[in-house]
């Protein structure tokens, strides 16, 4: 057990310092083709969570120079208007709006899908970007962990609410969830809030970016033909204000060999314009290519097999129908 996660630890090391990085992403867009970014969004809804800052912004700052009407999810209003008003004048776009939900709060959620559905427009690409790596042990006013509300009961509540949004714009509709490579270092684990043994905040958040992509995975089989396709993706390792404030050390090594935001938001956006045909709903993405979702004897792949109770219990504390 011990020697299996030293092991993932050291090859999660080994493989994202030769392709998270900067250099990682030079070489990998050697094999981009121009064309896959000359597609046109016009007259197409995205919403975008955590959109005022790092990969959120470059994501919605894209969509909405392919000509995207934008939905900016927000916490903070001064700095969601900020945002709004910076990608509004650098892409000319007057159709980037800021809607303000803290996602921590799932009940903000809720009243926001309810906002969101009720204006009865096709929903064709829905970013569940919005995250964080919280240290410290902290206690949402809903009871919840941190890390686990916003990571995964916001994720998995608004992707479930506005379905009928999604629904609307099929076959077209997708949901590209921002998750990290930082998942090939934990198996799915049924310890959704971390309550067993001492809290690990990094632990925590790969487990929850693991519980991302497994429900990538689930959706994606649960959904079928209903025209939704499912996606997550590592943006690679990104110098946004997110790194630097949770992982400061990670910054200061990889200091000149991190992502620009640009450079960690091109898969979210890419997957944004791909023709459907092109992709696999469920799969992992990174650098605009499917990836594996466990890494070579690392033991984490038979624990997808938990999904199921695992979605229950993530319905059972989000308060929504179990089964339903
Ligand atoms: N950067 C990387 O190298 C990297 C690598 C792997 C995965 N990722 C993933 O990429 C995503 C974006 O991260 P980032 O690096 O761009 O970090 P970031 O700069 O900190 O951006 C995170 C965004 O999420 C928002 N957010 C956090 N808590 C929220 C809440 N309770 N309600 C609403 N919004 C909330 C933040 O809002 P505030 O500005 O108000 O805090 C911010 O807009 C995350 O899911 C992260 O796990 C990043």
């Amino acid at each position: 057990m011990f020697i299996q996660k030293a092991w993932r630890t050291a090859a999660f090391g080994l493989y994202g310092f030769n392709h998270f990085t900067k250099s990682g992403f030079l070489e990998h867009a050697k094999k981009f083709r121009e064309e896959d970014m000359q597609i046109r969004l016009d007259g197409k809804n995205c919403l975008v969570t955590g959109a005022n800052s790092g990969i959120g912004f470059a994501t919605a700052e894209g969509l909405a120079s392919h000509g995207a009407t934008v939905y900016m999810v927000c916490r903070n209003k001064e700095r969601g208007e900020a945002a709004l008003n910076q990608i509004r004048s650098k892409t000319g776009n007057a159709n980037v709006h800021l809607e303000i939900c803290d996602l921590s709060s799932i009940n903000q959620v809720k009243s926001f899908a309810t906002k969101f559905t009720s204006m009865d427009k096709p929903l064709h690409v829905l970013v569940n970007n919005a995250g964080l790596l919280e240290h410290k042990h902290e206690i949402t006013a809903e009871g919840l962990e941190l890390n686990f509300a916003v990571n995964v009961a916001a994720t998995y509540t608004l992707t479930e609410l506005v379905m009928p949004s999604l629904e609307k714009a099929a076959p077209d509709a997708r949901v590209i969830t921002v998750a990290s490579g930082g998942m090939y270092t934990e198996p799915l684990n049924k310890d959704l809030q971390f309550t067993e043994g001492t809290f690990d905040g990094t632990q925590q958040y790969a487990r929850n970016k693991r519980v991302q992509v497994a429900l990538t995975e689930w959706w994606a089989e649960k959904s079928g033909d209903r025209g939704v396709g499912f996606y997550a993706m590592h943006p690679g390792w990104a110098d946004t204000p997110g790194v630097a404030k949770s992982l400061p050390g990670l910054s200061e090594r990889l200091s000149g060999n991190l992502r620009t935001n640009d450079e960690g938001a091109d898969t979210v956006v890419w997957l944004a314009l791909q023709p459907k045909e092109k992709l696999a709903s469920g799969a992992f993405y990174f650098d605009r290519a499917e990836a594996p979702k466990h890494l070579k004897f690392a033991g984490t792949a038979d624990s997808h097999a938990q999904i199921n109770p695992i979605v229950d219990s993530i319905r059972s504390i989000c308060g929504l129908s179990v089964n339903g």
